[in-house]
């Protein structure tokens, strides 16, 4: 391994300093090819180096390359991710409206703490609504530890169920822990460009406490309103990444346009070399979060007791457009019942 880092100052036969041998041997296990002026550089990119800072480096395991997931990540071309769109499915019942009118209280309550406040037209100029790029990381780590909650409780409690009621779950567990990982490597990828302070820690963690056993409970009463709720929750989500993809597109994010994707985004979404901005970053959790919001409306539309996973189903006319992992048939207000089952 070390050979593969050498530095050409070794190549001139200058011994190393001891810290520079210490700087080598993590980046030889982060798989980053450091030189001694601190540039690094992956193995298998001819792009200048990983500028972001280790706030969370990786623990200390001689034995051990690197450890890999169990979910791995479907892959996203370029064309499909920016024909990602804001949309909005309307409410057609009340446990729509609620759903609906949660997200609007919790959106108003997220935009507070975060410092965001949406300008009208015309307004877009005036100083209190501009959004720099610590604002934005802000706000993306307190809405992914927040999205991280209801797939892990969604599947938990699904779990628990076919464990007591002793019969099959029909696929839905997977899909909704794979959403809750998903949404953690989204807060995992921020925590790489970003620390956050004391006060954002708190917030997190009291946010943590009120919405896990707020969905809980509201997951036991009523399934339905829940995915309801999540799938609006996203379409705020993919709002809240389009407008930062707008920010970037339109110069105000000068920073962003420097730093390159950390390595984590790099090998979770398999960016290809000559897709690895901070702006590819966005647009493939964008992606992600429009596939959430696919998802939670269609099972939002379904019976929850009895439904198959449409995601996890085989479709005896597989040619028939259907609902599925990747990003080729994209429905914004998800899939109706009797299109799926
Ligand atoms: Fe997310
Ligand atoms: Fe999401």
């Amino acid at each position: 391994m070390s050979s593969l880092i050498a530095s050409p100052r070794t190549a001139i036969g200058t011994a190393p300093s001891a810290y520079h041998l210490l700087l080598n041997r993590h980046a030889a296990i982060y798989g980053i090819q450091r030189t001694f002026a601190g540039i690094g550089k992956r193995y298998n990119s001819s792009t200048p180096g990983d500028n972001s800072k280790e706030f969370f480096p990786p623990p200390k395991a001689p034995h051990i390359k690197q450890v890999k997931t169990a979910w791995v990540h479907p892959v996203y071309t370029d064309e499909q991710m920016r024909a990602v769109a804001v949309g909005h499915r309307d409410a057609k019942n009340w446990s729509d409206r609620v759903a609906f009118g949660t997200v609007r209280v919790l959106r108003w309550g997220m935009d507070r703490v975060s410092g965001y406040r949406h300008p009208a037209p015309g307004q877009e100029h005036l100083s209190r609504f501009q959004m720099t790029e610590k604002k934005w990381l802000t706000r993306f780590i307190f809405l992914e530890s927040v999205a991280g909650v209801p797939g892990m409780v969604g599947g938990m409690l699904r779990h628990l169920r076919s464990l007591r009621g002793l019969k099959r779950d029909n696929g839905w567990i997977e899909t909704l822990l794979e959403e809750a990982y998903n949404e953690r490597m989204h807060l995992l990828t921020f925590l790489k460009l970003a620390k956050p302070g004391l006060f954002m820690r708190l917030l997190v963690l009291g946010a943590q406490g009120v919405f896990f056993n707020g969905f809980f409970l509201s997951y036991l009463i009523s399934p339905r309103t829940c995915h309801r709720f999540v799938g609006y929750l996203e379409e705020e989500a993919v709002l809240t990444y389009t407008r930062a993809i707008q920010d970037l597109e339109a110069g105000k994010l000068p920073e962003w346009e420097k730093t390159e994707a950390p390595e984590i985004a790099v090998q979770y979404w398999k960016m290809p070399e000559e897709n690895r901005t901070i702006k590819d970053l966005l647009l493939y959790v964008r992606a992600d979060e429009a596939k959430h919001r696919e998802v939670n409306h269609t099972f939002g539309n379904l019976n929850q007791a009895k439904d198959p996973n449409p995601y996890a189903a085989e479709y005896k006319d597989p040619a028939q457009p259907h609902p599925e992992k990747g990003l080729t048939h994209v429905r914004t207000k998800g899939w109706e019942r009797d299109e799926v089952i």
